[in-house]
C-alpha cells in the first residue's frame, strides 16, 4: 500500500472515531462528583441506553451487564453500543500490531528478531516486563538500522537505558529533566554493574562480551527537553558520535511524547523512535492534535477527557468488579453540601482521596467536613440514613454511568495514538506503527509508537 493510501486509511479511521465520540463528549467531560446534584443520568446518558436500562429494571450486578455477554440479553442497545465502542478502541481497529505480528512484520522487512531477555533482578516485576519487551525491540530495530547510539529521553532512573547499554551493548545517553533522577540512574547502574556478571552468567546466551562491564557506555545528562533543545549537540557533548542515532522513551509524560516525535521528524540522523506515552492529561493544548488532519477538523480534547483515556480498563475487568463506594460517597457528599450545608452554586475546595481511610459514609462525611472546615450538625444515624436513601435511588445508575464512560476511555486513547501515527505519516515517515508491547493488566499504558527510517 502506498504512503498516501495508508494515510487516507488512517485519516478515515480517525473520522469514524470522532463521529462516534462527538455526541459522547458531554458524558466524557462530566464529573462523577455531581452525578446526583446535576442529574447527569438524565443529562448525558444517551436516551436509548437510558430508557432501555430503565425499562429492563436495574440488575443487581451492573458490572456483569457490561462485561459478561450472557447478562446482556434484553439489553440490545447497550450491547450494540459496547460492540461499537470496542471496535473504535485501540485494540480492535486492525491498524495496530501485537508484538508477535510486529515481529513478523520486522521479519518481512529483513530485520532479525531475537528473544526477550528474562531477568528477575535489578527492578520490580512491572519494570522488568516493560524493559524486557522494549529493550529487545529497540535492540532488534537498532541493529537492523545500524544504529550505535541510543538516546533515552525521560530516562528517569535509567531502567531501560542500563539494559540497552549492559545487555545490548549500545552507547546510551539518558536525558532527564530531574537531577535527582539522573543521579539515581548513575547510582543504579554502578550497583548493577557490580552484580551484572554474576546474574548474567546464569542466563542463556551469556557469551564473554555480554559479561564485561568495563567498556559499557551509558552517560546521563540533566536537561529539560523541549522543541528547541539541540538533542544532537547533547549527544555530541556526552557521547561523541552522532552519525546514526535511535530515540527511545518509556512512559514519557504528557507533551514529552509530542516533543520526541517532532525531534524525530526534523532530524534525519535519528533512524528510529520507539516511544510509550503516559499521563495523557498532561498533554498541553498545543500538543493535541498533532496531525494536520485533526487540526483541520478543529478537534480537541479537554483535560478531563485526556484524564479519562487513562482509565485502566483491563485492570478493572481483571478485578471483576467496580469499586463504587468512593464514587458514591463523593456524589452523596456533594448533595449533602448543596442541600444540608447550603453550599449549592458555590465552587468548593477539593475533598481529595479520603475514602480509602473510611469504612462507611459517616466516617467519610465527618472526615471531609473536618478537612474542609465545615460544621455538620447531624447525628451519625441521620448521616447514615441520608446516605442510604440516596444510595438506593442512585447507586446502580452511578455504576452504569461510570462503566459507560469506562467503555469509551480506550476510544479516546485511540484518538490520541492515531493522531500521532498520522502526524508521522503526514511527515513522510511511512514505516510507522503502533505495537501493543506490554500486557495491559501489568502495564496499562502499553502501546508503543514505532517509526523507522529505512
Ligand atoms: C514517568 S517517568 C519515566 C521514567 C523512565 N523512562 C522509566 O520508565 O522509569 C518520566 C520521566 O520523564 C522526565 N521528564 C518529563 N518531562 C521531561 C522533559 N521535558 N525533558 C526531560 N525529561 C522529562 C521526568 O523527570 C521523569 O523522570
Amino acid at each position: 500500500m502506498s504512503n498516501s493510501s495508508k494515510i487516507l486509511l488512517h485519516q478515515k479511521r480517525l473520522d469514524e472515531i470522532i463521529y462516534f465520540l462527538k455526541p459522547l463528549i458531554p458524558l466524557i467531560d462530566s464529573h462523577m462528583v455531581s452525578f446526583i446534584t446535576d442529574d447527569l443520568w438524565h443529562k448525558f446518558v444517551p436516551a436509548d441506553l437510558r430508557l432501555e436500562y430503565e425499562e429492563t429494571g436495574s440488575p443487581s450486578n451492573v458490572y456483569e451487564l457490561f462485561f459478561d455477554s450472557d447478562c446482556l440479553s434484553g439489553n440490545d442497545r447497550l450491547r450494540r453500543f459496547l460492540r461499537k465502542a470496542k471496535s473504535m478502541s485501540t485494540t480492535e481497529n486492525g491498524l495496530f500490531y501485537d508484538l508477535d505480528a510486529f515481529d513478523s512484520h520486522l521479519d518481512s522487512l529483513g530485520c532479525k528478531t531475537s528473544d526477550t531477555l528474562k531477568f528477575d533482578k535489578f527492578m520490580c516485576p512491572k519494570k522488568t516486563h516493560e524493559v524486557g519487551a522494549m529493550s529487545r525491540l529497540a535492540a532488534d530495530v537498532g541493529r537492523f538500522l545500524k544504529v550505535d547510539t541510543i538516546v533515552d529521553i525521560g530516562d528517569g532512573k535509567g531502567y531501560l537505558s542500563s539494559v540497552l547499554a549492559l545487555e545490548n551493548r549500545f552507547k546510551v545517553l539518558g536525558i532527564d529533566a530531574s537531577p535527582v533522577n539522573s543521579l539515581g540512574a548513575a547510582k543504579r547502574v554502578e550497583k548493577m554493574k557490580k552484580h551484572w556478571k554474576g546474574v548474567r552468567k546464569k542466563m542463556i546466551g551469556a557469551d564473554e562480551d555480554k559479561l564485561r562491564v568495563e567498556n559499557v557506555v551509558y552517560e546521563r545528562c540533566t536537561e529539560f527537553v523541549n522543541d528547541t533543545t539541540d538533542v544532537r549537540e547533547i549527544v555530541l557533548r556526552n557521547i561523541g558520535d552522532t552519525s546514526c542515532l535511535g530515540i527511545v522513551g518509556l512512559h514519557t509524560c504528557g507533551s514529552l511524547t509530542s516533543t520526541c516525535l517532532r525531534h524525530f521528524v526534523k532530524t534525519d540522523t535519528f533512524k528510529f523512535i520507539i516511544n510509550v506515552a503516559c499521563c495523557h492529561h498532561l498533554i498541553s493544548q498545543n500538543d493535541f492534535p498533532m496531525s494536520d488532519h485533526l487540526k483541520m477538523a478543529s478537534f480537541s480534547l479537554t483535560r478531563n477527557a485526556k484524564m479519562m483515556s487513562l482509565q485502566p480498563i483491563s485492570r478493572i475487568i481483571d478485578d471483576g468488579h467496580v469499586k463504587s463506594d468512593p464514587l458514591m460517597y463523593r456524589a452523596v457528599f456533594e448533595h449533602l453540601m448543596d442541600h444540608v450545608l447550603g453550599l449549592a452554586n458555590i465552587s468548593k475546595p477539593e475533598v481529595g482521596r479520603i475514602s480509602a481511610k473510611c469504612s462507611n459514609f459517616v466516617q467519610y462525611a465527618r472526615k471531609a467536613c473536618s478537612k474542609l472546615d465545615l460544621r455538620l450538625d447531624m447525628t451519625d444515624e441521620e448521616i447514615s440514613t441520608y446516605y442510604d436513601t440516596l444510595r438506593v435511588q442512585h447507586e446502580s445508575k452511578l455504576k452504569f454511568y461510570f462503566l459507560l464512560r469506562l467503555a469509551v476511555a480506550p476510544v479516546i486513547d485511540n484518538v490520541i495514538l492515531l493522531d500521532r501515527l498520522v502526524f508521522l505519516m503526514e511527515n513522510g515517515l511511512e514505516e510507522t506503527s503502533h505495537v501493543q508491547m506490554f500486557d495491559p493488566v501489568v502495564s496499562p499504558r502499553n502501546y508503543a509508537i514505532i517509526s523507522m527510517r529505512l
